[in-house]
């Protein structure tokens, strides 16, 4: 399973690509990148300090929930990997949540490699507490960079029965590849979104908001399960 922006956008998060395109008035790729960040650190800095401080006015939605209890069914069998990089799966009470981008509430010092969880600023250089140098940015995945764990991601969606995508527009590699992994190693592929996304290969394509089609399918797919 593939979660994009589009999941959180009833909680209040905003996408990235809805309406005008912009993301809070930038380009994605204007913040997103290392050279970004080499050019205008305090900018790119600051940016995701709003991002992280505006998680605590956002809370998980009936589809984060539903996602949580069809994990708590399905267990091992459930691989939720999100493109997403607020903590709303995991405050929803999914336990296995694989962010492929990153998380907004960590950092990575560049100078001795340490990941950790970060709550406050990073725009006033705070010192890494492993190595006491300011070499902190945000542990997200920027444009031009590797995505965590592709190893895993591959063989689970060449190996999974059913992908189902939520909520993406299917335009940021690799992920919007990812649909046509499951269907080259056989599985079924089911989406759910807003619109049709851009890279619609799905088997199913279902269109609405993520809070009433993901409990709608999660319901559906449990009671099958009930009765099979
Ligand atoms: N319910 C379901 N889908 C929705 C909703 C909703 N309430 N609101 C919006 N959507 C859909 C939109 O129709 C769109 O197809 O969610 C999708 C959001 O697309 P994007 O903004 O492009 O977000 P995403 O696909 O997650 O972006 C991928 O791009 O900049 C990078 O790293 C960033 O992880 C991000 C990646």
């Amino acid at each position: 399973m593939l979660t994009g922006a589009g999941i959180s956008a009833e909680s209040g998060v905003p996408t990235f690509r809805d309406s005008d395109g912009l993301w809070e008035g930038h380009r994605p790729e204007d913040v997103a990148t290392p050279e970004a960040f080499d050019a205008d650190r305090g900018l790119v800095q600051r940016f995701y300090d709003e991002r992280r401080a505006a998680l605590a006015r956002v809370e998980p939605n009936a589809a984060h929930r539903a996602l949580a209890d069809l994990e708590a069914e399905l267990g091992d069998d459930l691989l939720l990997i999100t493109q997403n990089i607020d903590d709303l799966h995991e405050r929803a009470g999914s336990q296995r949540v694989h962010h492929m981008h990153g998380e907004l509430r960590a950092a990575w010092c560049r100078a001795c490699d340490v990941r950790i969880p970060w709550e406050r600023s990073l725009a006033d250089e705070p010192p890494c507490p492993g190595c006491g140098i300011a070499g902190l940015r945000p542990d997200v995945v920027w444009f031009g960079e590797m995505p965590y764990g592709m190893d895993e991601i591959h063989r689970a969606l060449f190996s999974c029965d059913l992908f189902v995508s939520i909520g993406t527009s299917g335009v940021v590699y690799p992920a919007a590849a990812f649909v046509d992994y499951a269907i080259a190693g056989g599985s079924e592929t089911l989406e759910l979104n807003l619109e049709r996304a851009s890279n619609s290969d799905f088997h199913v394509s279902r269109q609405g908001p993520a809070t009433e089609l993901v409990p709608a399918w999660v319901a559906e797919l449990t009671t099958a399960e009930a009765t099979a």
